[in-house]
């Protein structure tokens, strides 16, 4: 077992179930579409993407213990299969989906980690379709304030529990997803706690077509 998969598995596991669903605007409908949720973790931005009525979606994550809460808690779903598959060599055919959501999954690897997921996520998208990402951008209080163990490269912090996070640029997106045929990349800012205007997270989006 890869030690990340170990941390993630014992992340998920010493917490039990704890599902809350995720609000989301994605800039297109999924109804009827075949749609890969990348790093499904406990279902937040699935729960997202079932609103949007696809046709059939297949989720994924290394974690057991993460696919375990996400049957539980999607058990009235029949047009969901949850499996256990590494980003890094996904048991896909090419050009299988119409739509690609990687959720906060990159953030959790290493550069040339990043690089690997990205190819593979688009070699299993079809040709014209969309992958969508959102992720964590630099300049995120959490990445000034976070706790930390080292920081193995720039602005990928190894956090206590063993946690990998990157904060990423946009320039840096743009350059990731250089081999499709056209993306769009996009920031926001918000506060999110009451009275605490300084906390800021920050968040980077992108819509890229294969
Ligand atoms: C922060 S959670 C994101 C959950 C979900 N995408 C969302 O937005 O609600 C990140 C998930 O990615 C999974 N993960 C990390 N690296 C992975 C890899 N190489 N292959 C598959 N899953 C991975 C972790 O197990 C974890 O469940």
């Amino acid at each position: 077992m890869d030690l990340q998969e170990r941390v993630w598995d014992l992340e998920y596991g010493g917490r039990g179930t704890r599902w809350s669903p995720r609000r989301l605007r994605f800039p297109f409908s999924f109804e009827g579409k075949i749609v890969l949720e990348a790093g499904v973790g406990t279902g937040k931005t699935l729960s997202a993407v079932l609103e949007e009525n696809p046709g059939r979606v297949f989720a994924f994550d290394f974690s057991s213990e993460a696919l375990k809460q996400c049957r539980q808690s999607f058990r009235a779903f029949s047009n969901v299969v949850f499996l256990k598959a590494d980003v890094l060599d996904l048991p896909f055919e090419k050009g299988f989906f119409d739509v690609a959501v990687v959720y906060y999954l990159l953030d959790n690897m290493l550069e040339s980690e990043r690089r690997k997921a990205v190819a593979e996520l688009r070699r299993v998208l079809k040709s014209g379709r969309v992958l969508l990402f959102e992720d964590f951008a630099v300049g995120d209080f959490r990445e000034e304030f976070g706790k930390r163990i080292e920081m193995p490269e720039p602005h990928t912090l190894l956090k206590k529990k063993g946690l990998l996070c990157h904060y990423f640029t946009e320039t840096e997106v743009k350059n990731l997803f250089k081999d499709f045929k056209n993306v769009e990349v996009s920031g926001k800012e918000r506060s999110p706690i009451r009275n605490k205007s300084h906390l800021v997270r920050k968040t980077v989006s992108a819509v890229a077509v294969k």
